[in-house]
């Protein structure tokens, strides 16, 4: 007998179009698509194109409209400031409608692009609804990026205006955002036109330009803007996620897709009905926390939780069970390492103890490799299933998961199971054959992608194309390496790039290099991400010097981690550099960056065959040794 999750997989890739057009009538439509799928110009695909729709109507107005204004929308929950605020759909209309104004009043029309650096505070929440309400493209800048980083959004995107706060806050530390937003200003070619404060208590900043307002100020003669009817395949936002270059790259998503699919997930996924609360414990700045913070649960009418904190020390490693028994938390949705730093603070659970956690039936994990040895723990001391499940900025919803709304399948750990319905998930070897169960390969994704995935990059339909949908034609290449078992479930082993996942985060080695490479005494380097019992990678530098120089290493070092920090960000949490003599190298020249990896990982590595000289690589052992990486 088939069972029920294979039923639907199996139609959804056999008939998408059948498929998708029935889940697409559970969403608001001005007007509804007369054709689902537009297949005439691959790999650029359109979805629901005809349709007229509004992302802000459909997470907020819809739900008033049937009834259920004076229901918990947002939950916001932050430990590090200690307060706490509750907002209901028509509280949060209200709130958005008129930062919509507010926005208006600034000149900011339909197509727009309007950069959010914030905190995770709910005027963050707001100000992304409010860009929905009125068609303007949003696009979230993570508060852990340097000035750099945000110039270089501020630049590829075009933006028009800038809203920020005075300040965040990270353990031990408030991170000023005024130099941070100066600094940016400074280096970007574009001007933006407007810089809207959110003014924190107690730590508000003197404005002093005629470029920057004051949050409230912006208010004061707003008027309340309703949602506009704007396009299916206009974008909602543009997320920017690391490339393999320092320029990163700006995923679009566009707006009908993303509604259907999203709203879709959070019960077939998720099993997360209207009446429940959910939370997702990241950061806006992140996919996840655009897609399961902000618009999936919205979509869905349930209530979502934004926490401003940490899941150790703030207060301590109990706030995640304080959270999920105080709102009666239904799902958490996290990244291991998070779990992980729960288990190294407190591995037996004390903290746990003092909660009840009787509302919690699941929890999600994805963002890297969950480590079964995590998934274990947190599934002996939560007792409800620990699911493991893969996706990327890209898609901005799983590609593989376990569909507990639909049938729950049993967990293989290691594994992030099967292909969710919607991604029809192959294996490629590298002669271009598919592969067989349990044949390693790179992981690639038949086209056309479902709703909710990216059309293209902002304004690089080109980039788009080569980096994505040209080595494997017909296919998107995931950049992920793995292998699907005879059962179906994925595997997901490694990265083919040069991207590293650290605590969750998505970040280029090779923009690390070119950082690394701007230092004036440093001839050659290599970065590469070795594997952390915490935040699952961390990155390390390795330079070698030009001749001549008489710096010694140590400052050298503190220097190259100093420029890091400027130019990328903390998040980059790069605290490593050692001065080699030389690299090892292929006798073409290329950097042996992952056997010098398997060194550090103390993994057996092969000697290369192409090696240019073998003795190089004694010496970064060496090496290696002496900077007490090896012995960790
Ligand atoms: N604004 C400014 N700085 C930030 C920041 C933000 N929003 N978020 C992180 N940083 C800084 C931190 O303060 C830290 O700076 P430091 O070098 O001065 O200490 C640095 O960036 C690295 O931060 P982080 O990776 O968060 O490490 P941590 O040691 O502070 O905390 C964990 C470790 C595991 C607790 C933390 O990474 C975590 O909670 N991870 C959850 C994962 C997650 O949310 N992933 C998102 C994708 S699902
Ligand atoms: P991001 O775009 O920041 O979400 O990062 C996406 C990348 O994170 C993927 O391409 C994977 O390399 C990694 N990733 C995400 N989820 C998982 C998972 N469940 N298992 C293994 N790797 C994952």
């Amino acid at each position: 007998m088939t069972s029920s999750f294979n039923k639907i997989y199996q139609y959804s890739i056999q008939k998408p179009e059948e498929f998708w057009k029935d889940i697409s009538e559970d969403i608001h439509w001005y007007k509804k698509p007369s054709k689902i799928l537009n297949k005439a110009n691959p790999p650029f695909y359109k979805w629901f194109e005809d349709g007229v729709t509004n992302t802000c109507y459909n997470a907020i107005d819809v739900h008033i409209d049937k009834g259920n204004g004076d229901k918990t929308a947002l939950i916001y929950d932050s430990p590090i400031t200690n307060k706490k605020a509750k907002f209901t759909f028509n509280e949060l209309r209200e709130k958005i409608s008129k930062f919509a104004g507010a926005l208006d009043n600034q000149g900011v029309k339909k197509g727009d692009r309007v950069i959010i650096y914030m905190p995770m505070i709910p005027e963050a929440v707001i100000a992304m609804l409010a860009c929905g309400r009125i068609g303007a493209i949003h696009s979230v800048v993570f508060g852990g990026f340097a000035s750099n980083e945000l110039a270089s959004r501020i630049d590829d995107s075009k933006a028009k205006i800038l809203i920020t706060a005075s300040c965040g806050f990270e353990p031990g530390r408030t991170v000023e955002y005024r130099p941070l937003v100066d600094g940016a200003l400074k280096l970007a070619n574009h001007k933006v036109g407007k810089v809207i404060f959110f003014q924190r208590e107690g730590h508000e900043v003197n404005l002093n330009s005629p470029l920057e307002i004051d949050w409230e100020e912006a208010l004061v003669n707003a008027k309340d803007k309703d949602c506009i009817e704007i396009g299916a395949n206009d974008f909602a936002y543009i997320l920017y996620t690391s490339g393999t270059t320092g320029i990163p790259k700006g995923i679009v998503r566009d707006i009908g897709g993303h509604i259907v699919a999203l709203k879709w997930t959070m019960k077939n996924i998720y099993n997360i009905d209207e009446n429940d609360v959910w939370w997702s414990a990241s950061d806006i700045g992140w996919i996840v926390g655009h897609s399961y913070i902000v618009y999936a649960p919205l979509f869905k009418g349930c209530t979502t939780v934004l926490f401003e904190g940490k899941p150790v020390g703030t207060p301590d490693a109990g706030v995640f069970w304080r959270i999920i028994s105080e709102y009666k938390i239904k799902s958490l949705f996290t990244a291991p390492t998070a779990f992980r730093a729960i288990k190294k603070e407190d591995p037996d659970g004390k903290f746990f103890s003092k909660y009840n956690l009787s509302s919690f039936e699941s929890l999600f994990l994805a963002g890297e490799r969950a480590d079964p040895d995590t998934i274990k723990w947190a599934e002996n001391l939560l007792n409800v299933p620990v699911i493991d499940h893969w996706w990327q900025t890209e898609t901005s919803w799983a590609i593989s998961s376990n569909c507990t709304g639909i049938e729950m399948q049993k967990t293989k750990y290691g594994s992030a199971c099967k292909a969710v319905p919607g991604y029809d998930v192959k294996i490629i070897k590298p002669d271009h054959s598919i592969a067989k169960p349990n044949e390693m390969g790179d992981i690639v994704v038949k086209l056309p992608l479902p709703p909710g995935t990216f059309p293209t990059l902002w304004k690089a339909d080109k980039r788009y194309e080569e980096n994505y949908m040209t080595n494997y034609k017909g296919y998107y290449q995931t950049y992920d390496a793995g292998h699907i078992d005879e059962d179906g479930y994925i595997w997901i082993m490694s990265r083919t790039d040069d991207i590293i996942n650290v605590a969750g985060h998505r970040l280029s080695t090779g923009a690390i290099e070119e950082v690394l490479s701007e230092h004036q005494s440093v001839a050659e380097c290599a970065v590469l991400g070795i594997a952390d019992k915490l935040k699952g990678q961390l990155p390390i530098g390795m330079v070698v010097l030009k001749s001549g120089v008489e710096k010694d290493n140590d400052t050298i070092s503190k220097e190259c981690i100093q420029m890091v920090r400027d130019k990328i960000g903390p998040v980059a949490a790069f605290k490593v550099v050692i001065v080699i003599k030389r690299l090892p190298k292929t006798r073409s020249g290329k950097i042996l960056r992952g056997t010098i990896r398997k060194i550090a990982d103390k993994e057996e590595y092969k000697m290369p065959a192409t090696i240019d000289d073998p003795v190089i690589l004694e010496e970064i052992t060496q090496s290696l040794i002496e900077n007490n990486i090896l012995n960790k």
